[in-house]
């Protein structure tokens, strides 16, 4: 795969990422970009360090050292509820939706630090109706009581109400079946048809090459790997798929 990528402007730019939770590191000197509009996939196996590289973005890690930038500007000191509001939005591994709570409901508690302007909440909530039909059909109802497939969309729709400058998604698949993957990997494809700057997260590399422009391999903590998805042939697929065990 090619060296280094550049571009002018980045949504996202990640230097000298170092950090841990007690006294050992667990991601070393990682560094990335997300370009403005571009899907880009962090890939790994169980471990890697995948989702400490989130935690840190959301400045929810503990200890860490670097530079993270969101379009130009160092976010490394800021606290999370000030990164949360409109510069990243996560979907957490394993969803976390509100229980005892409708759709919209979880939807608009994504937007809480917008709630006041109630036409670009409607807005907001028009856009995530547009990209998942299906989550406006189910609106009313208990979220948790959705499939596994449409709780997952519902989760995408509650960070896109937080109106980040960059998506983040931790391992959207996990747990679906073959059949919600597919729904999934296309609901990504039409939010990356959007010009959204996205990380995506993922083990299956299958679906993370439908979806991305471009891809890094994370292992043991450590960028490994990177490439153009569309450059990546059989003889890279299967460096990849060693790397992901
Ligand atoms: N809260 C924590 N406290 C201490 N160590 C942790 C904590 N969370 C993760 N780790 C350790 O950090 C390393 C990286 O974990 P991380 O969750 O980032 O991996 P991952 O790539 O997201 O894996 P998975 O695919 O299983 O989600 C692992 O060795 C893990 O045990
Ligand atoms: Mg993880």
């Amino acid at each position: 795969m090619s060296e280094h990528i550049g571009a002018a402007s980045d949504t996202l730019t990640i230097e000298g990422l170092s950090g841990g939770y007690d006294r050992f590191d667990v991601i070393h000197d990682i560094a990335f970009r997300v370009g403005a509009g571009e899907a880009v996939a962090l890939l790994g196996p169980n471990g890697a360090g995948k989702t400490t590289v989130l935690r840190a973005i959301m400045g929810l890690l503990p200890r860490r050292r670097g530079r993270i930038e969101i379009e130009g500007s160092d976010i490394a000191g800021l606290p999370t509820r000030r990164i949360a509001r409109g510069l990243v939005g996560l979907v957490p591994e394993g969803r976390r939706l509100f229980t005892g709570q409708s759709v919209e409901d979880n939807l608009r508690l994504g937007g809480m630090h917008v709630r006041r302007d109630t036409a670009r909440t409607q807005e907001l909530l028009q856009s995530v109706f547009d990209l998942f039909p299906v989550v406006e059909r189910y609106r009313a109802r208990e979220a948790t009581a959705l499939s596994g497939g449409e709780q997952q969309m519902v989760a995408i729709g509650r960070m896109m109400m937080s109106d980040p400058a960059l998506m983040l998604l931790d391992e959207p698949s996990l747990g679906l079946a073959p059949l919600a993957i597919q729904d999934l990997t296309k609901a990504l494809q039409r939010l990356r048809g959007q010009n959204r700057s996205i990380l995506l997260v993922e083990q299956r590399v299958d679906m993370a090459l439908e979806v991305c422009d471009r891809v890094y391999v994370l292992s043991e903590g450590r960028i490994v790997d990177e490439g153009r998805a569309a450059d990546i042939g059989a003889e890279g697929r299967a460096l990849i798929d060693a790397y992901l065990g």
